[in-house]
């Protein structure tokens, strides 16, 4: 007896179309792009599990210590039935709270990730037989359409996963997050604190070169799906903090001259010595910016909870009138 189910609204033929169309809009373009989404291949998410162990990576620990001290305090706050995760992962942290929240009957992981999901699903619903997982396989910073579920509804965004988001993402994202939400619905949000610029940098260019690897994954990823010959060994892993931005940028800077064949869309892409992919932002934030922009999309911070060292901060917010 399993109470697992999972809906489909990325298909295969999507993914692959969405995958055709970023590399081609991303890599003619100057300064070049990919999004942060294609890092997430099975071996991407392996790697990303192993970075959220590093030293130098604060943010996982961070939130788990908050959630750990605050989960009992955010179930009462949310009274919520049902648990909506957006970007689930390992859905990992996400068990502290499940654990908290005896009224839950419903938990809505959401990710881009099949193997996530099923793997995840499987876990919990032998530590928790009372509970329906219904997981959706999509992604996030598109529309969603989420199960029929008893409210009151809980969103969480862990992670700091929003940070990947330029503000005018963001301002989408929310505003399409609160038009899930219902009166009495609420928004957990994790989001990584602006701080020294040094451990910023340390936690995106770690000495054990994980963070390397996974950025170069992205490349394998494109190899792989288009018939590309990116080689890894002829980029390095960038990671400098945009201060003015207040967002870390992960790059993959040319070692050399090259130039990279694409073979699924019949393009050649060619790289000037030193020149970057620009794979992705993860802003900081401050708790009056997280404010504002909650407000923007209609939703009221209630509540702001940071680690011991305040490096991290878990809000909750409402929809608001
Ligand atoms: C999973 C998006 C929160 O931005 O810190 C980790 C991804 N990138 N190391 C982040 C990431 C490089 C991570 N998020």
């Amino acid at each position: 007896m399993s109470d697992f189910q999972l809906t489909r609204t990325l298909d295969e033929d999507a993914a692959d179309k969405a995958l055709r169309a970023d590399v081609l809009n991303g890599l003619t373009r100057f300064p070049k792009e990919l999004p942060p989404k294609w890092f997430y291949d099975a071996r991407g998410s392996e790697l990303f599990e192993e970075i959220t162990r590093l030293p130098e990576y604060y943010p996982t620990r961070a939130e788990r210590q908050i959630l750990l001290e605050r989960a009992g305090e955010i179930a009462v706050v949310s009274g919520a039935r049902t648990l909506v995760e957006l970007g689930s992962g390992s859905s990992e942290k996400t068990r502290h709270l499940i654990e908290a929240m005896p009224g839950l009957r419903t938990y809505v992981p959401v990710d881009v990730s099949e193997s996530a999901l099923t793997g995840a699903g499987e876990l919990l619903l032998a530590q928790h037989p009372g509970l329906r997982v219904h997981a959706l396989l999509a992604d996030f910073t598109k529309p969603l359409h989420l199960p029929d579920s008893e409210g009151p509804r809980l969103v969480v965004f862990l992670g700091g996963t929003i940070g990947n988001l330029l503000p005018p993402e963001r301002a989408e994202f929310l505003a399409s997050v609160r038009a899930m939400l219902s009166p009495g619905d609420a928004l957990l949000l994790g989001t990584d604190l602006v701080k020294d610029e040094a451990v910023l940098v340390a936690a995106y260019d770690d000495a054990q070169g994980v963070t390397a690897e996974f950025n170069k994954n992205v490349l394998a990823v494109i190899d792989r799906e288009l018939g590309a010959d990116f080689h890894t060994a002829d980029f390095d892993h960038v990671a400098v903090w945009n201060r003015e931005r207040e967002w870390i940028e992960m790059r993959l800077r040319a070692r050399q001259a090259v130039t990279v064949k694409v073979r699924a869309l019949d393009l050649l892409v060619p790289f000037e010595a030193g020149e970057d992919i620009l794979t992705e932002i993860s802003a900081k934030f401050r708790q009056d910016g997280v404010r504002k922009e909650l407000a923007g999309a209609g939703l009221e911070l209630t509540h702001w909870w940071t680690d011991a060292s305040g490096r991290f901060a878990l809000s909750l917010s409402v929809a608001g009138g």
